[in-house]
């Protein structure tokens, strides 16, 4: 009888762990609000496919991250999605690799690592032309001559974040030939390229912290800036945005007129500021189909099946390999495409149901 009865109740428990492989979503932040929904969507799609999965943020630190995807390992993860915050997340990845667990990097590149093969991001050049093509529309840029020339401050991502480099690149190949025929005038810290890194580790944003952007933008604005009207701040991301363009609420030159900022994430407060011409532009980036993609990659890499990604194109084959350069390798990179936002289609991303996971579905946006 007690025989029988082990005997079910393993049977019952291997039932129980029958498809059940368990995905381990590693996600790097919440102060910045997309990556709640990425670690939602993840999961969401992970149990559409029957698996286990479990989402954990890390607070922009990367001991803590490493921690959480060490706990993964121990439950048994075989793939991880991880959305790192910096180069040491390498070590664990590592570890994964030595157990035959698949990782993806998120979003954001792994960096240091030779210990994966594939990467599911957006087109983050093409991100960076988009806000710079936002601000040249702005300031009607293409009309203006060195005769009376606009001013522009530069603001970057962190600079552990391989993704900041790429947008700002991005932008700046929309800009740079502007500065050339002295159309456009950068105020405070110039580089053109994130090559230059004396100049862009002066413009970048450790953390992605909005404080220690405001921080920057009130310091140009008494001293850098303090003869000049802005005209445009190139921003990297909305959360960045909305505090370079509160510190500019706060100095009276700019109470009638604020410079057009850029931004990227199409959260839900600049899209607000986007319709009251607070904020000039975002960059959509649906990152629930990222999340879907990103699922769909770890469910046809642990199935062995061909990688057939719809809605992405690989970064090769778009000139863009670099997107997918670790330092050590080049991994398989796939690109979805980001969408430019003005007042002009703040409908977009609300069509796109971006906002479903709020009770008003993001209809403020669109109400007249
Ligand atoms: C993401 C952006 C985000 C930023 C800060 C970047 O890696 O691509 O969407 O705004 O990190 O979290």
């Amino acid at each position: 009888m007690k025989k029988l009865f082990l005997v079910l109740l393993c049977l019952a428990v291997a039932g129980l762990s029958f498809g059940q492989t368990m995905i381990g979503l590693a996600m790097p932040e919440t102060h910045v609000l997309r990556w709640t929904k990425d670690g939602a969507s993840l999961k969401a799609n992970a149990e559409k496919l029957k698996y286990k999965a479990e989402v954990q943020y890390a607070d922009g630190n990367q001991n803590t991250q490493n921690q959480q995807i060490q706990s993964f390992l121990t439950q048994g993860a075989k793939a991880l999605v991880i959305g790192c915050i910096n180069n040491g997340v390498a070590s664990v990845v590592r570890e994964a690799a030595r157990d035959g667990v698949v990782v993806i990097a998120y979003d954001r590149i792994i960096p240091n690592s030779a210990d994966y093969d594939y990467y599911i991001t957006f087109n983050n050049f093409k991100v960076g032309q988009l806000q710079a093509q936002g601000i040249v529309e702005a300031l009607n840029l293409t009309k203006v001559t060195a005769a009376a020339p606009k001013y522009i401050t530069l603001f970057a991502g962190s600079p552990t974040d391989g993704n900041a480099f790429f947008f700002f690149d991005g932008a700046m190949s929309v800009l740079n030939p502007h500065i050339d025929r002295g159309a456009l005038i950068v105020v405070g810290p110039a580089p053109r390229y994130s090559t230059d890194t004396a100049n862009f580790q002066r413009i970048a944003t450790e953390g992605w912290q909005a404080p220690v952007a405001k921080r920057r933008m009130e310091d140009l604005l008494n001293n850098a800036a303090r003869n000049v009207t802005l005209d445009a701040v190139l921003a990297p991301n909305d959360t960045l945005a909305r505090a370079i363009i509160e510190a500019c609420k706060a100095d009276a030159k700019y109470r009638g007129k604020l410079p057009a900022v850029s931004g990227q994430d199409a959260e839900f407060e600049s899209m607000m500021m986007i319709k009251s011409g607070e904020q000039y532009m975002t960059v959509f980036k649906d990152t629930a189909k990222l999340a879907e993609a990103a699922i769909t990659l770890a469910d046809q890499i642990l199935k062995k099946q061909q990688i057939n990604i719809k809605g992405a194109v690989l970064a090769r084959n778009v000139g863009l390999a670099n997107i997918g350069n670790t330092g050590l390798k080049t991994v398989n990179a796939y690109l979805l495409d980001p969408i430019l936002i003005t007042k002009k289609n703040l409908d977009v991303p609300v069509k796109a149901g971006f906002y479903n996971d709020r009770a008003d579905k993001g209809a403020p946006i669109t109400a007249k």
